[in-house]
């Protein structure tokens, strides 16, 4: 039977993803984490996951607080207890130390590691054990964690700004501003939400973009350029912020090397394919978790987008529409793009900000 919880447990929760929140950009591979510990209906403590290698949110939660507090105490999670020793030792062990009597996840952690096993030592060592409580926020909060272990890469979200008959640009290779200042600052928002942000060199070098998050809180993201021949200008935005937020170029086979040793000095991370004249898309999403991206904001332009899709690579659609007309110009999407057929797309969400409108787009055949 599944198990009823009070509005309280649940306030106790939405606090514990909230913690869980302040690890984002800091953590990947790793999930988000956050857990409140509670006696007699008063907070004891809490903690999250601050950084990749550092303490899981359950040893930050009990942190010093001696037996006598913790024994017979309720411990709420947002993600299962690991059982198993990585770079930390198991938090199961450490609830079973502290006396903790009664446990509460927000969801399991689907690695393979762990898969039911710590909810399941916990229950067998006599604790009072539920799982499911705001199970929803705990897997969108966690989706880039989660896409990761199933798919191997990081979860995709493209974005583009387009007037109302459908234009990203009123002139390939020259910048038009659509966006309004409120959807700007959105952006900035969104972008802080994820570990990286991929533009194609053809928007690069139109639009000198800065990728920033412009003032907004959060981690500032990995900045990514497809760019085969290593053409990133040193002059660019993004060459000349290198050392202060990341830039990584992916290239093909035939970047010359003098270009890609430029690009180094200058700060910038370039990754070279072997073989490929172009960098392959699944090669490139495959070394992001390693350097902490395990979610990806693909901000254009066209090829970029008809590339994405093409693939069927994108996890949700982002398409902001400013209310003007530009009469000619550069589609979203390049050439015709199979995959990009409107029955693969259900809309999930659609707000107004400032004067645009904002439409949120997920596969139709594909969990949340
Ligand atoms: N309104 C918006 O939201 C928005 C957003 C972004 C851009 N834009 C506009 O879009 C225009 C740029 O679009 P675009 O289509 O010309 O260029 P793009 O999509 O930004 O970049 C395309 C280039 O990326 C490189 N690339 C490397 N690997 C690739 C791969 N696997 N698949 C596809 N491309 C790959 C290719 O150049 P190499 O072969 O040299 O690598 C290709 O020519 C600009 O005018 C910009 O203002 C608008």
């Amino acid at each position: 039977m599944k198990p009823s919880w009070s509005a309280i447990d649940r306030g106790w929760m939405q606090r514990a993803l909230a913690l869980a929140e302040l690890g984002r950009g800091a953590v990947a591979p790793n999930p988000l984490v956050g857990a409140v510990l509670v006696k007699d209906g008063r907070r004891l403590a809490e903690g999250w996951h601050h950084r990749l290698g550092g303490p899981h949110a359950e040893a930050d939660c009990l942190r010093g607080l001696p037996l006598s507090v913790t024994r017979g105490a309720h411990l709420l999670v947002s993600l299962e207890p690991c059982c198993h020793t990585g770079r930390t030792p198991p938090c199961t062990e450490l609830i079973l130390r502290r006396g903790i009597a009664h446990v509460t996840v927000a969801m399991e952690d689907p690695n393979p590691q762990v898969a039911g096993q710590g909810l399941a030592r916990l229950r067998a060592a006599g604790l009072d054990v539920e799982c499911g409580l705001l199970q929803e926020q705990a897997r969108t909060l966690n989706r880039g964690f989660l896409t990761h272990l199933r798919l191997g890469r990081p979860w995709l979200t493209l974005k583009w700004a387009q007037s109302l008959d459908g234009r990203i640009t009123a002139e390939a290779g020259r910048p038009t501003t659509l966006s309004g200042a409120e959807s700007r600052r959105e952006t900035a928002r969104l972008r802080a939400r994820h570990g990286g942000i991929l533009v194609g060199v053809g928007t690069v070098l139109a639009d000198d973009p800065g990728l920033g998050l412009r003032g907004e809180p959060g981690v500032a993201p990995l900045r990514v350029v497809l760019d085969s021949s290593a053409r990133l200008p040193l002059e660019s935005q993004l060459v000349r912020t290198a050392r202060r937020q990341p830039v990584l170029v992916a290239c093909g086979r035939r970047a010359p090397l003098q270009r890609r040793q430029r690009l180094a000095e200058a700060g910038v991370r370039v990754l070279c394919h072997g073989d490929a004249l172009r960098p392959p898309l699944d090669w490139v999403l495959a070394q992001l978790p390693a350097l902490g991206v395990d979610s990806l904001l693909v901000e254009g332009g066209a090829a970029v987008h008809a590339a994405f899709l093409g693939a069927r690579l994108a996890d949700e659609l982002v398409i902001i529409t400013a209310p003007r007309l530009l009469g000619r110009g550069l589609s979203p999407v390049e050439g015709e793009v199979p995959a990009f057929d409107p029955a693969h797309w259900r809309l999930s969400a659609q707000h107004q900000v400032g004067a645009d409108s904002w439409h949120w787009w997920r596969p139709a055949n594909r969990e949340a």
